[in-house]
């Protein structure tokens, strides 16, 4: 069976973080000058500091963000409330205050019970609570060097909803500079929004930094849509803008 992509991404070249946090805030505002209750889903890590650092800015010089409901795209299962490295605190201390955002309207997976039923729960209360907001207008993603998409490791299916999932190796690896350096001090599970969920947003945009994610840009926007490389089936997305720099672009 040959599948035709829905569209090809749109992919933005920057030279540098500031270039892309430009770019990027430029979406961003774009999408809340047009919904300014709009549903933001937002993503932790390196790749969007420099996004949440210009949304700032432009917030100070009259961008008005705190009207946005900002929804988390993944959480830690087992670090208490207020663990520093929680999801939820950096959505709320880094994006939502900055951009003023009431706490009521930060939309982030309770994690904070390792009972894996609970995690479950908490995973399914975030896919409904998703649903309830009628759906994410504006969805900013990273990827994992091993193709990660949220946290839905190589394997997931295509069709996953929000859930819990054991985190692969090399993203504990990767993710141990925030715990110390030690990759088993990283929760070895997370709850994440599923394949299927990220797809639903009506828009997505894809941020890169890095010559580590190379390799896996590269066969996300050039190889077959295939479940061992979830950022891959962002190729069928209908929107799609990914904005690199070219390090992260080196092998395409
Ligand atoms: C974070 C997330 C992950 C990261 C990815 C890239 O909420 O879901 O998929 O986006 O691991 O992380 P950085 O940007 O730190 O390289």
């Amino acid at each position: 069976m040959t599948v035709t992509p829905a569209a090809r991404p749109e992919v933005v070249t920057v030279g540098d973080a500031d270039e892309l946090g430009r770019r990027a805030a430029d979406i961003v505002s774009e999408f809340v000058e047009a919904e300014p209750r709009g549903v933001l889903g937002v993503a932790t890590g390196s790749s969007p500091e420099p996004l949440w650092a210009e949304l700032v800015r432009r917030r100070r010089d009259g961008l008005r963000t705190d009207g946005l409901t900002l929804v988390a795209l993944d959480e830690y299962v087992g670090l208490p409330a207020g663990h520093p490295e929680s999801y939820r605190t950096f959505v709320r201390d880094r994006v939502a205050a900055p951009l003023g955002v009431d706490d009521d309207r930060v939309v982030v997976p309770d994690g904070t019970s390792a009972d894996l039923l609970a995690a479950t729960r908490a995973a399914e209360v975030h896919e409904r609570r998703i649903a309830d907001l009628g759906g994410v207008g504006l969805q900013i993603v990273g990827i994992g060097a091993n193709g990660h998409l949220g946290f839905n490791e190589p394997g997931s299916p295509f069709r996953s909803l929000s859930r819990v999932v054991e985190l692969a190796d090399r993203t504990r690896l990767d993710n141990a500079r925030y715990f110390g350096g030690d990759p088993r001090a990283v929760p070895s599970r997370a709850i994440t929004q599923g394949l299927s969920t990220i797809m639903s947003a009506r828009h997505v945009l894809l941020v890169v930094r890095g010559r580590t994610k190379a390799v896996a840009l590269d066969a996300a926007l050039h190889g077959p849509v295939t479940e061992s490389l979830p950022a891959s089936l962002l190729q069928w997305h209908p929107r799609v803008t990914i904005i690199a720099d070219r390090e992260a672009l080196g092998a395409s």
